[in-house]
């Protein structure tokens, strides 16, 4: 059956990994890639697909409702995949305002359009929110997220993302909107913007600059290789629970510092380094403001119930993660050009 799908954030990280699987792996659906291109979004992310008879591009910005609207209808989409979002903890810090525009104002305007479309009919249709695991909060050193942990965010970024899955789930129970909600835990891999640790970390290795590592790199995240998300947001979009919550995470804890020195041993291996010289760069820095100590997320109940799984070990991941980064140098050396290095200045001056 033809499905038209909207796909928001597509020229984002996980977003360009999820529209290259639908487009590649549906040929009968029209995936319509709705991205306002910030600082984060790149069309150079998705060249092996762009050309497509199933893929469109569409530049807007989600909080344009009407635009938004005049889209649904003028491609009569049924479906909608939503990952677009500022998505950075440090920039929400810094500039909270954007993030209640982007993560809660644009979501609304995007589940504002599905209802006021599909009102007649919500028949086959589905609101797919993609949301993160920081809504739940901070762990302690035991103990996992399951999909009833309370919401209790700290960030002005998990705040923005809990009020948008909020949002989502009053649309299915005030409405009767079709929704479905996954919540995951940290992405690593290909076309990850460089201000999030791994990438960052890559980068600074390659030109030998300091690794700042925040407080005593004592944090632990739970790592997923993004394509494994991919894969399990297309499993939940065709054979998840309308009004359901799926958490997606590896079941694959590291501490900071310990990650960054397997991270440290891999690059200096590919760059022919000897082990262990760049450890000279980690630099202890001062505390990210509400750091959460620990996420760990239980995705047993998308295991058991849609059969989900990781598909890689941590081990070889980071290894493609790194390769794919020292491989893709001009991709990594366009986007820290320019305003990049402002950023980096005015992030890490203080620090
Ligand atoms: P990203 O920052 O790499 O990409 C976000 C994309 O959204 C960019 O292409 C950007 O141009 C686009 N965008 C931003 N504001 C927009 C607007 N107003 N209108 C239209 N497009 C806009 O983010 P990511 O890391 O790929 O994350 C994607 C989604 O997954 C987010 O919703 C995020 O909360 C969630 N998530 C991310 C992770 C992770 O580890 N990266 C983990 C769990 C959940
Ligand atoms: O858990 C899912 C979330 O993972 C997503 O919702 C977010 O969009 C995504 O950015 C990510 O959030 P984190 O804050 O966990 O990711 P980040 O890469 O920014 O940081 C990972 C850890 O590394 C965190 O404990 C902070 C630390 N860190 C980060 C940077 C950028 C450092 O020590 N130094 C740094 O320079």
């Amino acid at each position: 059956m033809r499905k038209n799908i909207l796909i928001t954030g597509g020229a984002g990280f996980i977003g360009s990994h999820l529209v290259r699987l639908i487009v590649n792996k549906y040929p009968e659906y029209h995936v319509f890639n709705l991205d306002k291109l910030t600082y984060a979004g790149n069309l150079s992310n998705l060249t092996d697909v762009e050309n497509l008879p199933n893929y469109t591009f569409v530049r807007e910005d989600i909080c344009n409702f009407d635009a938004i609207k005049l889209i649904f209808e003028e491609n009569k989409i049924d479906a909608v995949i939503h990952l677009a979002a500022e998505s950075h903890v440090d920039r929400s810090i810094e500039d909270p305002f954007s993030f209640a525009q982007t993560n809660v104002l644009g979501t609304l305007s995007l589940l504002q359009a599905a209802k006021q479309c599909w009102e007649n009919d919500f028949e086959g249709k589905l609101f797919y929110h993609v949301s993160t695991d920081e809504v739940y909060g901070a762990l302690g050193r035991d103990g996992f997220f399951v999909e009833t942990t309370p919401y209790k965010p700290h960030s002005p970024y998990s705040a923005s993302k809990a009020s948008s899955d909020h949002f989502v789930r009053a649309f299915h129970d005030t409405y009767g909107l079709p929704v479905v909600v996954s919540n995951c835990s940290n992405n690593y891999g290909s076309y990850q913007f460089p201000e999030k640790l791994i990438p960052l970390f890559i980068n600074n290795i390659r030109h030998n600059k300091p690794l700042p590592v925040y407080g005593k790199g004592e944090n632990v995240r739970d790592w997923l290789y993004v394509e494994d998300h991919a894969r399990a947001i297309d499993v939940i979009f065709h054979k998840g629970r309308i009004g359901e919550t799926y958490n997606i995470g590896g079941f694959n804890e590291w501490k900071n510092i310990d990650l960054i020195k397997v991270l440290i041993k891999v690059v200096d291996k590919e760059l022919g380094r000897p082990e262990g010289t760049s450890e000279k760069l980690i630099t202890y820095v001062k505390d990210r403001a509400g750091h959460d100590l620990r996420y760990a997320i239980d995705s047993s109940k998308l295991k058991n119930e849609l059969g989900w799984e990781p598909s890689l070990q941590f081990e070889e991941g980071i290894e493609k993660t790194v390769r794919w980064y020292l491989q893709n140098q001009d991709w990594l050396d366009n986007v820290t050009n320019g305003e990049y290095q402002n950023y980096y200045e005015k992030m890490y001056k203080n620090r």
